[in-house]
């Protein structure tokens, strides 16, 4: 995260300030006490935290943009990056690590051409792995954004994935 931090405030965007942003502050009565409140709304608005807009709120608030990537990077619901239309969150709990969530990773990566914590070029697809999504007994377990996919098997990986376009 730490990478990808620098990464990010190594680029040289400039700050956005869309609309719906300068809504977002006007909402929160432009109070830096209330920039977590506000990071709620811009990713709800965004799926994510773009860079341009972060840059928006550090200058309108006169908070450094250091301390807003701290606490974008602090709170795991936070996405810095682009998140894909669907999002898939496999089980890396105990039950489904021992009924073979690992193969269930790799088939994903294969399928998918997309690592843990990425997302598809197409931006079809998020990939992360969570921990018990409470499916325990049918292991191993996978949510594609509210759908629960259970029993799987890598060769079953494709098949669970198609209809989510
Ligand atoms: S450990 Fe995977 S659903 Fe509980």
């Amino acid at each position: 995260m730490k990478q990808m931090k620098e990464k990010l405030l190594g680029r040289k965007e400039t700050a956005s300030g869309s609309k719906a942003v300068k809504d977002i502050l006007e909402r929160h009565s432009r109070n830096p006490a209330r920039v977590i409140g506000m990071l709620q709304d811009i990713q709800a608005r965004f799926s994510y935290l773009p860079e341009g807009e972060l840059q928006f709120v550090s200058e309108e608030l006169g908070v450094p943009l250091t301390r807003i990537y701290a606490i974008a990077t602090f709170y795991k619901a936070f996405n810095l990056l682009p998140r894909g239309r669907h999002q898939i969150r496999l089980c890396g709990g105990t039950a489904c690590h021992v009924r073979g969530a690992e193969l269930v990773k790799g088939a994903i990566t294969r399928e998918l051409g997309v690592e843990e914590g990425g997302t598809t070029e197409d931006a079809r697809f998020s990939f992360e792995v969570v921990r018990c999504i409470g499916c325990c007994g049918q292991a191993p377990a996978m949510m594609v954004n509210e759908d629960i996919h259970v029993k799987l098997k890598s060769v079953t990986v494709r098949k669970a994935l198609e209809k989510y376009k």
